[in-house]
């Protein structure tokens, strides 16, 4: 019997206490699950970021923590965690994240806004260009940059995307490190942001580098808030050089009531709901990795922690 210690808000319990069980039996594994356990008789954390646990300290005798999120900024610098720290990759949170970012992604390319809203009755048959005429370029080729490159592909657009180490995406023009950065942001008549908050992320969208943007650029941010400088973005759609931006993650969340983004014509700020982990692909995860654990296999999606991501 193993110990598997839930830690997170006690409202996420409520939807994930059966799911995990679930897995768990599917697995075959026999565990003692539950929001309470002595620390120093836990063998698996399941976690949030956001959770009362801070100090791993009496976690003695833990093999992992298993984070119920795919980023990990909140964790990677805690100094008590000694321990491996997997992070999320769930297939259920790539579909959303697909979705979502396709939806925008669209929105843009065919210039929904000018038809949805139209108070003058104003009749231009403005036809929009083909996806193949058009450049989206995805900051960040990872698990769910790879997976939206590829619906965007899909659907016929001219796709690039930018990474820290090489990568070779069949049909998506690659560039990576800083001096892939600027032929990246050319190609960025469309650019999405899925790339983690780490120290070498940080503004990583300034005014420096959306000026390398094409002029008229549109802008998706699911990833996180401090990769964009928002005063350099707020300058930057004011002068013109962004049309426009979909935010969904921001440095404050929930984003201030006075915070400009929420007034600025051209900005359409989402509540941080661009994908969200699914409990039963979640847990299957979570699961996979305890019974590797036991089995003595090596853990999946662990963190590098020197990275950050
Ligand atoms: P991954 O770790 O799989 O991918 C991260 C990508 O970013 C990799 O391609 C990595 O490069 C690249 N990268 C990291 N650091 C740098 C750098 N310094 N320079 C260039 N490229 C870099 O993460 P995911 O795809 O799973 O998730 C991405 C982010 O999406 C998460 O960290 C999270 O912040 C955000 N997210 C947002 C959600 C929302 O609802 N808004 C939901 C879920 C996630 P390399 O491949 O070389 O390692
Ligand atoms: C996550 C998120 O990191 O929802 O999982 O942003």
């Amino acid at each position: 019997m193993i110990n598997v210690l839930f830690a997170a808000r006690p409202e996420r319990w409520v939807t994930y206490e059966a799911p995990l069980r679930t897995a768990l039996e599917a697995a075959g594994i026999t565990a003692h699950l539950a929001q309470d356990i002595d620390p120093a008789q836990v063998d698996y954390i399941v976690y949030a970021p956001n959770s009362s646990l801070q100090d791993f300290t009496p976690y003695t005798r833990a093999r992992a923590v298993l984070n119920l999120w795919a980023g990990v900024e909140k964790i990677t610098g805690n100094p008590t965690l000694k321990i491996p720290l997997a992070r999320m990759v769930d297939p259920g949170l790539t579909t959303g994240m697909v979705e979502w970012v396709t939806g925008h992604v669209l929105r843009y390319h065919l210039g929904m806004d000018a038809h949805i809203v139209n108070p003058a009755r104003e009749w231009v048959p403005t036809v929009p260009p083909l996806a193949r005429e058009r450049d989206v370029v995805i900051l960040g080729l990872g698990a769910l940059g790879t997976a939206c490159a590829q619906a965007l592909l899909g659907l016929g657009f001219r796709v690039s995307g930018w990474s820290r180490s090489p990568k070779d995406v069949a049909s998506v023009t690659c560039f990576h490190g800083a001096d892939g950065l600027p032929q990246a942001l050319a190609k960025g008549q469309i650019v999405v942001t899925l790339l983690p908050d780490t120290p070498a992320t940080t503004n990583i969208l300034n005014a420096k580098t959306l000026a390398q943007l094409p002029r008229g650029a549109h802008l998706i941010n699911p990833g996180r808030g401090p990769l964009v400088d928002d005063e350099a973005l707020i300058a930057a759609l004011n002068l013109g050089q962004i049309a426009h931006a979909t935010l969904d993650v921001f440095r404050i969340e929930p984003l201030p009531q006075d915070h400009p983004f929420w007034a600025h014509p051209n900005v359409t700020v989402t509540p941080h709901i661009a994908a969200e982990t699914r409990t039963v692909t979640t847990s299957e995860v979570i699961v996979e990795n305890i019974r590797r654990g036991e089995a003595g296999e090596p853990f999946i999606h662990l963190v590098d922690r020197a990275l950050g991501y």
